[in-house]
């Protein structure tokens, strides 16, 4: 039989040093709040439902951990007593009864399934207490494991330390997995006699002990375990969030000539032998399909890339952007809610807003939807094969037929027929010596403003 598992997530921190005015796990790791990363993470070590534990901004907190198909009861933690007393705030679910209970920080968002994994293999192995520690070289301000004889005897704060144990430096990562039959009772038995006054969850491993229990430690990479104070600790975490991911794209079949100028959301998906130029951003939502190109200095997000499509250099996908296969949007193009047909050409200078564009149509340089009369947004549909010659406005609502021709300049304010041709600009006009005539007159203005001076 399966064992149960729920994970207690700590989030109820202050966040002093984010100096923000929102709680820190609302703070976004590649688009996505912090506590998110976080629930994924215990959702993929198999947990059964979770407990979050939250003060400050305990709603959003709660909004931003939900994620699809797991179950989330929020606990108000009131008063900051320490981490022993925050596990307790969720002794509601933790008495509900499963075999294990996972405590892990809300802070700590590139943890992976593998630790929490194997703190549970070590439950399920006889230990009652899993410690999931790290190596450091800067061991400073974490909790350290004490070693006897091979087995895990006890977990000293920095602050009541002695200078010999300070120099220890596989560290507590906070992380943690509890039998969850006894996890009640060892909870309660925590008491608040050290230097800080508060309730360690640290003390369960002394506790365990004490009454016969089985304690042990496993391992995971420092990076997974960094915690979140304050902003630059932040970026630290965002850069190696991106760095894991474009490996495991790259790993994957994604060409990435500078990698360490592309950004991804949580959410990017990117297919095989597709091959993204340096300084592109993905936001949150976009899905590049096989063999697709994404030139230099794109930014994309909420859209879709077909196979074979090119995009940039210099484009924006905004959200509703979809490019079927073989299409091209180029340079200082804009596409928001449009859908750019098989074939057809956006190449230059051109705004793209609520239409739909037709397979093999071709889109002249610095053409304009006007899908927007300052209340309302409007749709154009332009068929297939039509061309639109450069510099025109299509004034929205409108259609413009298969196969037909908007001459350069026009503005359209009116359906366009299939294989019609549409001018909407007035007629050229030629006036010969009239430029001559205009030159010398101005010439003559001049010189006798000069006379007068
Ligand atoms: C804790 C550990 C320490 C470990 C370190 C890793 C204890 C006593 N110490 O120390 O061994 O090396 O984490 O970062 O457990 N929290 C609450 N409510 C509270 C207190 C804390 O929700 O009352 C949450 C915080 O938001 C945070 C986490 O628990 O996510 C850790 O709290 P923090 O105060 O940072 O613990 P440390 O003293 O750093
Ligand atoms: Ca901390």
């Amino acid at each position: 039989m399966e064992r149960t598992c729920l994970a207690v997530i700590l989030a109820a921190g202050d966040s002093t040093r984010m100096k923000s005015s929102k709680s820190k796990v609302l703070h976004p790791v590649a688009g996505r709040p912090m506590i998110a990363h976080v629930v994924e993470a215990v959702a993929s070590a198999g947990i059964s439902s979770v407990a979050l534990v939250v003060g400050r901004d305990a709603e959003e907190v709660a909004k931003a951990a939900s994620i699809d198909g797991v179950g989330i009861e929020s606990y108000l933690q009131k008063d900051r007593l320490g981490t022993g007393h925050a596990v307790l705030a969720a002794r509601d679910a933790i008495a509900k009864g499963y075999d294990d209970i996972l405590v892990t920080y809300g802070d700590v968002p590139l943890q992976t399934d593998g630790p929490l994994k194997a703190a549970r293999q070590g439950l399920a192995d006889g230990s009652d207490i899993v410690v999931i520690g790290f190596h450091t070289d800067r061991p400073t301000g974490y909790g350290r494991l004490l070693v006897k004889d091979g087995e895990l005897i006890a977990i000293r704060e920095e602050k009541d330390a002695t200078d010999a144990e300070r120099t220890v430096t596989w560290c507590n990562s906070g992380l943690m997995a509890i039998n969850g039959r006894k996890a009640l009772d060892l909870l309660s038995r925590i008491g608040n006699s050290n230097a800080k006054g508060e309730f360690y969850l640290t003390d369960l491993v002394e506790i365990a002990r004490s009454l016969g229990g089985r304690v042990t430690a496993v391992d995971a990479p420092e990076i997974e375990m960094t915690g979140c104070n304050n902003r630059a600790e932040l970026a630290v975490i965002e850069r190696f969030w991106q760095e894991r991911r474009r490996r495991e794209m790259m790993l994957a079949g994604v060409t990435m000539i500078a990698p360490e100028t592309v950004f991804l959301s949580y959410d990017t998906i990117i297919g095989q032998d597709a091959l993204i130029e340096p300084n592109v951003v993905f936001g949150p939502g976009a899905v590049i399909d096989s063999g697709a190109v994404i030139h230099a200095f794109s930014h994309i997000e909420g859209a879709h890339v077909s196979e074979g499509a090119t995009v940039g250099p210099f484009a924006r996908l905004r959200p509703g952007a979809d490019l079927a296969n073989g299409s091209k949007v180029g340079n200082f193009c804009e596409v928001k809610n449009g859908r750019i047909g098989e074939g057809a050409k956006v190449n230059h200078l051109t705004y793209i807003g609520d239409a739909v564009v037709g397979a093999g149509s071709n889109i002249g340089a610095g053409t304009i939807t006007c899908n927007y009369d300052g209340v309302n947004k409007s749709e154009t549909v332009i068929g297939e094969n039509a061309f639109i010659g450069s510099n025109s406005s299509l004034v929205a609502p409108v259609k413009i037929g298969d196969g037909a021709y908007v001459g350069s300049g026009s503005v359209i304010t009116a359906d366009v027929p299939a294989d019609a041709l549409a001018l909407g600009r007035a007629r050229q006009e030629i006036k010969p010596e009239r430029a001559k005539l205009l030159r010398e007159r101005a010439l003559a203005i001049k010189a006798a403003k000069k006379a007068k001076a």
